[in-house]
């Protein structure tokens, strides 16, 4: 299993970039803008602008792994309690470090948490509702809501992440709501694409207004319609305990 997720972040890592001055990692040639070279001998692919860690014969992400004191590639324990998450790719400025937002019931890229506190309910109950707060557990996703009934997250049939409106468990038929990997310390994976992660797409006209980007989840099928796209991490930020909103919009 752990080989072939490596296996297949390497091969949606290849084919991007121009060739830069090579620099020597033992007896290879490389190209510093694609891979980083572990220990003078051992090259590892720069993926979503994450040069990936070496472990004993592994290339790994940290988002996901650790290589612990016997040197042997370990899974990061899953995380506990809600958090946020940011988008971390540093070769792309404009996003990286910007928060994952929901709003208009799915999650966008460095927009403007989009919340509701019905006047029924007295300002005191009402969390601040500003950020965007989720938890995870055993594969499945949940925005962090007071709202009876909650608001769960999923994967759409356009591997676009929705979520339920409050009051309802309407999920487009398609849709996938297991498959994530919450990890603490490291991020929030979608295991869904064998491999393929997540992507971050340039805004478009049909979008939300100002500089808000577009999550995907890529995948072998539209991975070539997602060319135009950036592939990042999302990086998990726990939060103090409470909620983060009565729910989201
Ligand atoms: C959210 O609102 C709370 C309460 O008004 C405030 O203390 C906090 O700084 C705000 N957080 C952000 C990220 O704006
Ligand atoms: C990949 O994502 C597309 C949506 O972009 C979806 O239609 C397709 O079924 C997915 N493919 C796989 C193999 O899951």
């Amino acid at each position: 299993m752990t080989r072939l997720a490596l296996a297949a972040t390497a091969l949606f890592a290849l084919g991007s970039g121009a060739l830069g001055a090579l620099q020597t990692c033992g007896q290879s040639q490389y190209d510093p803008a694609q891979y980083v070279c572990w220990h003078s001998q051992f090259l590892c692919p720069i993926t979503a602008g994450e040069g990936l860690s070496y472990c004993n014969g592994a290339c790994y992400s940290k988002f996901m792994y650790t290589c612990n004191s016997n040197n042997i590639l370990t899974l990061l324990p899953p995380v506990q309690g809600p958090f946020t998450l940011t988008v971390s790719n540093p070769s792309v400025p404009a996003i990286h470090d910007k928060p994952v937002t929901a709003q208009g019931l799915k999650w966008f890229l460095n927009g403007v948490t989009a919340s509701y506190c019905p006047g029924v309910v007295p300002p005191a109950e009402c969390p601040p509702g500003n950020i965007t707060s989720i938890v995870s557990q055993n594969g499945a996703v949940s925005m962090n809501v007071k709202v009876p009934g909650g608001q769960l997250a999923y994967l759409g049939p356009d591997w676009q992440v929705g979520y339920t409106q409050a009051h309802s468990a309407y999920i487009p038929s398609g849709s996938l709501t297991t498959g994530f990997g919450a990890y603490e310390g490291g991020g929030f994976v979608n295991l869904n694409g064998n491999g393929g992660g997540w992507v971050a797409c340039p805004p478009r006209a049909s979008g939300p207004a100002g500089n808000i980007w577009n999550l995907y989840g890529r995948n072998a099928t539209n991975a070539a319609s997602l060319s135009y796209c950036t592939p990042i991490n999302l990086k998990i930020n726990p939060t103090a305990g409470g909620f983060g909103a009565w729910q989201y919009t």
